[in-house]
């Protein structure tokens, strides 16, 4: 391990030391505890859960292990690190949803001030936080104190956009808010509410921040290969990346960015070693949520996993068709050979 530039690095968020500095960020309906262990596996540091609502954390009588929100806030048995990630717009809301979070043992919370969907801006919350820096502050603040209440003090950290619209870049403003309520890291996706996904995000604002801030940076935002996530870390000089679209369906991507980091080669992954990874993605998955439920989750995992590959569009036709795993297994043999 040579590490040459000194990329790959620990990353102390608050009190917690994470090993490197290569994160699955959050992506809902994709980083639920099946795949967010396969990344681990494959050397992600971190892994968000996909945001879950602090309302119904609230609302929810009974077990909330056993609810729909609940499952997904659950940590693999085999994965390291995991973030849950929040979404609120009430800081008493969500001081009583994090205390609820206790049983689930997550190593830090984190508060979604970047999603787009009109249902979570319209509720103020999601990116609509970054329209108000003084209710972030007062959010991070409450998640806090749960924190130090119930959960041991682990970091709150929150993942924001640039900014509302290209009019209102408030970056600066919403990070230092949220860092002088108590946040430990600041991940910045920079791209603006109004540019959801689109458009190309904007790194030189990830270095304008990671350049002034007391806290780490965390960078995201077309993050497609592992030397995309180098130059990220070169260029901006921010503490940790988050891949994202990037390592759906491929989770080498993790081995592919810690090597290139460390100055050792790695060869691209052969199609058996994705086909066998989307299958112990699938064993993983089964045990949540029963195999038919499961084959159906799978079937644009699988697809993702099969991205790219000769045959690909025969294949995933057949693929989205699939219903057991019996299905899985046939459909691939038949393509392998
Ligand atoms: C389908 C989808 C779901 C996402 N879900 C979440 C989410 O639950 N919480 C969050 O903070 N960001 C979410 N994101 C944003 C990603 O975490 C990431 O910041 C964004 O995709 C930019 O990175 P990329 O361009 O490398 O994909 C989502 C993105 C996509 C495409």
């Amino acid at each position: 391990m040579t590490n040459p530039a000194g990329l790959y690095r620990p990353v102390a968020a608050g009190p917690l030391i994470l090993p490197g500095n290569l994160f699955l960020a959050p992506v809902a309906g994709y980083t639920d505890r099946a795949f967010r262990q396969i990344c681990a596996g494959y050397g992600a540091n971190l892994g968000y859960t996909e945001l879950a609502s602090a309302e119904a954390i609230v609302r929810r009588p009974g077990d909330l292990a056993e609810s729909k929100t609940g499952r997904l806030m659950r940590r693999g048995a085999g994965e390291g690190f995991y973030a849950v990630q929040l979404f609120g717009a009430d800081p008493d809301v969500m001081y009583r949803a994090a205390l609820k979070l206790a049983p689930f043992g997550p190593d830090l919370v984190d508060i979604n001030c970047g999603c787009p969907v009109p249902k979570v801006v319209k509720s103020g919350a999601g990116a609509a936080l970054m329209r108000d820096p003084a209710l972030l502050g007062d959010i991070v603040a409450a998640v806090v104190r749960a924190s130090g209440e119930a959960l041991g003090g682990v970091p709150v950290t929150v993942k924001i956009r640039s900014g509302w619209d290209a009019a209102s870049l408030n970056y600066r403003e919403t990070a230092a808010a949220a860092v002088g309520a108590g946040a430990a890291l600041v991940c910045l996706h920079p791209r603006t509410r109004a540019q959801g996904y689109g458009g190309q995000s904007d790194w030189s604002l990830i270095a304008d921040l990671a350049g002034r801030l007391p806290a780490p940076v965390a960078g995201s935002g077309d993050l497609f290969s592992a030397e995309a996530a180098e130059r990220m870390l070169r260029e901006t000089g921010c503490a940790a990346i988050m891949f994202a679209r990037g390592a759906l369906g491929n989770p080498f991507i993790f081995r592919e960015a810690r090597s290139l980091l460390l100055g050792e080669s790695c060869p691209a992954p052969a199609p058996a070693e994705r086909v066998n990874a989307a299958f112990r993605h699938l064993g993983l998955l089964i045990p949540d949520m029963g195999e038919y439920a499961a084959c159906r989750e799978m079937r644009k995992q699988f697809c993702a996993y099969t991205k790219g590959v000769p045959g690909g569009a025969r294949l995933r036709n057949a693929l989205v068709r699939a219903e057991t795993e019996e299905d899985y297994r046939r459909i691939l043999a038949g393509w392998l050979e």
